[in-house]
């Protein structure tokens, strides 16, 4: 369980060490970002950073985190990265200023609504056995793929549970394409990078127009159909403003391409990330194994089961403590404040980052350390310590949605599968905004039961 910090009025700030000139930090930020980033709490409670030509400042102590997150208008989304995000996906839930958000968020919370969950589950749990199906003993994949692959089924069935209405439009490829070319393009460091007809680039651009066609065609059969076919896009398509008002074309087209984005690489790091950490540590493996044995018998798992596997449960929290998919944030100042007793001008960037907060000793003993059981407790962690989905109104939408999908998927190929990452190689994160392991291969066993 985490510990208890003590509460402080006084939160220190000071610049981080060893800029370079001209370039400050940045060159430590792009070569070593994790423990770069995780160092920072050493140096201060606010730190700042000098990034070429701008300062950046990081909260590192939890109180600060919390008074970012839930001051939205303050501290209101933007900032460099999230300007060109924009520019890619539009301006859906996860990238709209606060003054888009209160009526963008009410408007889609009935589609995360938790009696919408089981029937998610259900088409959660048919995408994972069928791609897992071809599995066979003894057989060498690329793990992160293969994760990659079931959240992209899962995600594209629970958008589009009647995608084969889009005709002969290669749903799952566009998605996959959409998904990985944004989070290129968010990265590129060169102004009008994207538009130099590369071959990706141009794959891309024909990847987003068949995404855009597919919504398209799915919107007017939807619409032509008048059925709810339980899935995010009939929500999407049924909900209203509080002046009766549904959701044009193109915003649901925005919305569906940030769903992509923000659930399809997060959930399949989050389970790449399980399976190393099970691995190497066989006695948690050993009881995951009991638990499931148990509860599931060699069946899949399902929606009802999930409180039945508590085990499963904190393997899941804890590797999001580990491995926080979104491990690095921004907030863009949008008025001259004081955050922690600390003078940050209008138009600053403001970074958090759960990766930090997660390996602070003084929150979470041993932070290196693989430890489901510290999650035994029923006390929940302060606000601001553990915060894999974020806090406030921004808050993810899709966590539950998240968790369970990362659940069952653990809970159905570990009651079947010991899943062993090849010896020898090593996994290390893609140095990227999201925290995902780079390729690498693991063999699956069939459990004898
Ligand atoms: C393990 C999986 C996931 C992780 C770790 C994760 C993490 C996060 C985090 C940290 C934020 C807050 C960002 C910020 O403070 O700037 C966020 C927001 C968001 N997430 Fe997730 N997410 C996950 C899964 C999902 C899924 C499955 C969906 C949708 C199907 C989703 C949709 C969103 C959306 C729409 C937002 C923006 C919410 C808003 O601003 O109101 N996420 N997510």
């Amino acid at each position: 369980m985490p510990t208890q910090y003590r509460p402080t009025f006084q939160y220190t700030s000071a610049t981080a060490p060893r800029a370079l000139p001209l370039l400050g930090h940045a060159p430590a930020l792009l070569h070593h970002p994790y423990d770069f980033v995780a160092g920072l709490a050493a140096h201060g409670d606010l730190v700042r950073l000098r990034l070429g030509p701008l300062d950046a400042y990081v909260a590192c102590h939890p109180d600060l985190v919390r008074q970012l997150l839930t001051e939205d208008r303050t501290y209101d989304k933007g900032g460099l990265i999230l300007d060109k995000a924009r520019e890619v996906f539009g301006n859906g839930l996860a990238t709209c200023p606060a003054a888009d958000h209160r009526r963008q968020r009410r408007m889609l919370q009935p589609a995360f609504h938790r009696d919408r969950l089981p029937g998610y589950a259900a088409m959660m749990a048919e995408e994972i056995a069928g791609t897992t199906a071809p599995w066979s003993d003894g057989d060498v994949i690329d793990l992160p793929a293969a994760m990659y692959r079931l959240t992209t089924a899962v995600t594209a069935r629970c958008l589009f549970a009647a995608h084969e209405r889009a005709g002969s439009l290669p749903v799952h490829a566009c998605m996959d394409a959409v998904a990985r070319g944004v989070a290129r393009r968010i990265m590129l460091p060169l102004p009008g990078a994207d538009r130099i007809p590369t071959p990706g680039n141009r794959r891309f651009r024909r990847a987003r127009r068949d995404l855009r066609e597919i919504t398209r065609r799915l919107i007017a059969d939807y619409r032509a159909a008048g059925t709810d076919h339980h899935d995010l896009l009939s929500v999407l398509l049924s909900t209203r403003d509080e002046d009766g008002r549904g959701l044009s074309d193109n915003e649901i087209h925005d919305q569906v391409v940030t769903f992509l984005l923000a659930g399809m690489e997060t959930t399949a790091a989050t389970l790449s990330w399980a399976w190393t950490l099970l691995a190497a540590n066989p006695p948690v493996r050993e009881r995951l194994h009991t638990e499931l044995d148990t509860v599931l018998d060699g069946r899949p798992a399902r929606h009802e089961d999930l409180p039945s596997l508590p085990l499963t449960g904190r393997i899941v929290s804890e590797t999001l403590r580990l491995h926080p998919p979104a491990w690095i944030l921004s907030r863009t100042v949008t008025a001259d404040t004081e955050l922690g007793g600390h003078r940050v001008p209008a138009g600053a960037t403001i970074l958090y980052s759960p990766y930090l907060l997660h390996r602070r000793a003084d929150l979470f003993p041993h932070p290196g350390r693989f430890d489901p059981d510290r999650w035994l407790t029923t006390a929940r962690p302060a606000p601001g310590t553990y915060t894999p989905f974020g806090l406030g109104a921004r808050r993810c939408i899709g966590d539950t949605f998240g968790t369970t999908e990362a659940a069952l998927a653990i809970a159905t190929i570990a009651s079947r599968w010991t899943v062993t990452p090849t010896p020898h190689q090593s996994v290390r994160p893609h140095r990227s905004s999201s925290l995902s392991p780079r390729p690498f291969t693991a063999t699956l066993t069939r459990r004898a039961r």
